[in-house]
Formats: structure tokens, C-alpha cells, sequence
């Protein structure tokens, strides 16, 4: 096998763990669990690899709707994978960021992300990026916001708000576009997934449940890639 060529920024819509529990008769929840085990094994597979950028969605401002015992033990599985996560981020030289809109999440989950940005932020490994309560139209609107008052304020001129300067305003700044995109579980949309950063992204959807998946499978992903023409230049 010829040498890969490895996509810079890879982002998952990890999708699948109700029905890979449903399929063992497991509770819901126990999907949860072992998709929260594989998220620690995929970064350190995608750091070996040399991907530098890996963004996963973990909880859209649409999963508020599943029922309150599922949205109750997802949150303490948010809570206690970001307090492992203060842990191993210096030990593994990650940065860790999160996108989403925070101010809806409880005040512990808040300080937690706050205390795992800050402690990561020198950091210069590969940049691991949770996307909670995040949806992407939620995003626009947000920095559409921020952008109306930086006008009122006289800061900016509508005349001066091109691409870049709207992207600024994004969750993902500072982030490159992703060069990949991967959803597992056979789902083929986007469900509200970074609509603006994905404008030419490559897209891979595998039909193996989150919790089943693994480096091997990353792999594919990336050979699907490298299989791709790019043919307006991208590196
Ligand atoms: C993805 O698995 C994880 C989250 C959305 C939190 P799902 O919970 O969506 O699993 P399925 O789609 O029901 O199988
Ligand atoms: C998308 O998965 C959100 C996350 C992976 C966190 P869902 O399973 O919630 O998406 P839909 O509702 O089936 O589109
Ligand atoms: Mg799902």
C-alpha cells in the first residue's frame, strides 16, 4: 500500500449507540459508555496516525428532546469523561477545546470545560475538539449576534464582512475546516453538524455502530479519502 495521505482535521458525527446496546439487550446507556471508551481510543489512534485535528459531536441542541433519564445520564457522562479528561490532556500533550453554545450546559459541566481549556491550552499535540450542546444553525445565529453588536458598536462596517471575518465569529475560529467527514451507524445527514465548515468537506459513512469502531475502521475512512479527487487544490 502506497503511503496515505493523512486529511489534516477529521470530524465524526458518532452515531450508533442506542441501537449497538439495543442490539446486545443492553440499556441504552451502556451504548453510551463503551462510545465514550471508544472516543478515548479514536484520539489516541488518530493522534498515531499524525491527524492533528479531530472534532466529535457529542450532544446536539436537538438531543435535549430524547427522554429526561437519557439526557440526565448522557450529561454525567459528559461530566465525568471531561473530569478524566483534565487528567489525561497534559500527559498526552492534547489541547481540548468545545464548541457549542455553553451557557446552556449546568454550572459544573461549565466549569469543568473551562478548567480543561485553560489547563490544555499550551499544549501542542493533536487538537481534540468536543462539540456539546452544539448545533450548527444555533452557531450562526449566535455569531450572527455577536457580529450585529460589533456593528452597533461601530467596530465593524457591514461593507468589511467577508468569509473569514464571518468564520471569526464561529465556535471554530481557530480550527481549520475539516477535511473529512465521518458518520457511522449507516445515518446519512448531517444533523445540523458544522454546516458552514463542511462546505468542502469529503464525506465517509460507515454502517458499524460507534461503539464498534476502531482504528481499523478509521483507516478505511482515510483510505476513502485518499481515494478522493481534489480537484480544486486542496492539499
Ligand atoms: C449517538 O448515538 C450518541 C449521541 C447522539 C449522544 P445515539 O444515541 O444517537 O444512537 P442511536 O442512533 O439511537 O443508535
Ligand atoms: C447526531 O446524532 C448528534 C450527535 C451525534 C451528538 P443523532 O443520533 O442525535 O442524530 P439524529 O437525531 O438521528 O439526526
Ligand atoms: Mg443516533
Amino acid at each position: 500500500m502506497s503511503e496515505l495521505k493523512i486529511p489534516q482535521h477529521v470530524a465524526i458525527i458518532l452515531d450508533g449507540n442506542g441501537r449497538w446496546a439495543k442490539k446486545r439487550m443492553l440499556p441504552r446507556n451502556m451504548g453510551h459508555v463503551q462510545g465514550a471508551k471508544t472516543v478515548e481510543q479514536i484520539i489516541e489512534d488518530a493522534h498515531d496516525l499524525g491527524i492533528k485535528y479531530l472534532t466529535v459531536y457529542a450532544f446536539s441542541t436537538e438531543n435535549w428532546k430524547r427522554p429526561k433519564d437519557e439526557v440526565d445520564a448522557l450529561m454525567k457522562l459528559l461530566k465525568d469523561y471531561l473530569k478524566n479528561c483534565i487528567k489525561r490532556a497534559n500527559k498526552n500533550n492534547m489541547r481540548v477545546r468545545v464548541i457549542g453554545d455553553k451557557t446552556g450546559l449546568e454550572p459544573s459541566i461549565q466549569e469543568k470545560i473551562q478548567e480543561l481549556e485553560e489547563i490544555s491550552s499550551q499544549n501542542t499535540g493533536i487538537n481534540f475538539t468536543i462539540a456539546i450542546n452544539y448545533g450548527s444553525r444555533d452557531e450562526m445565529i449566535r455569531a450572527m449576534r455577536k457580529l450585529m453588536t460589533d456593528c452597533k458598536n461601530g467596530d465593524i462596517l457591514p461593507d468589511e464582512i467577508s468569509e473569514d471575518v464571518f468564520a471569526h465569529y464561529l465556535d471554530t475560529s481557530d480550527l481549520p475546516d475539516p477535511d473529512l467527514l465521518i458518520r457511522t451507524s449507516g445515518e446519512v445527514r448531517l444533523s445540523n453538524y458544522l454546516l458552514w465548515q463542511l462546505a468542502y468537506t469529503e464525506f465517509y459513512f460507515t454502517d458499524v455502530f460507534w461503539p464498534d469502531f476502531n482504528k481499523e475502521e478509521l483507516v478505511k475512512a482515510i483510505e476513502y479519502y485518499n481515494g478522493r479527487d481534489r480537484r480544486f487544490g486542496a492539499v
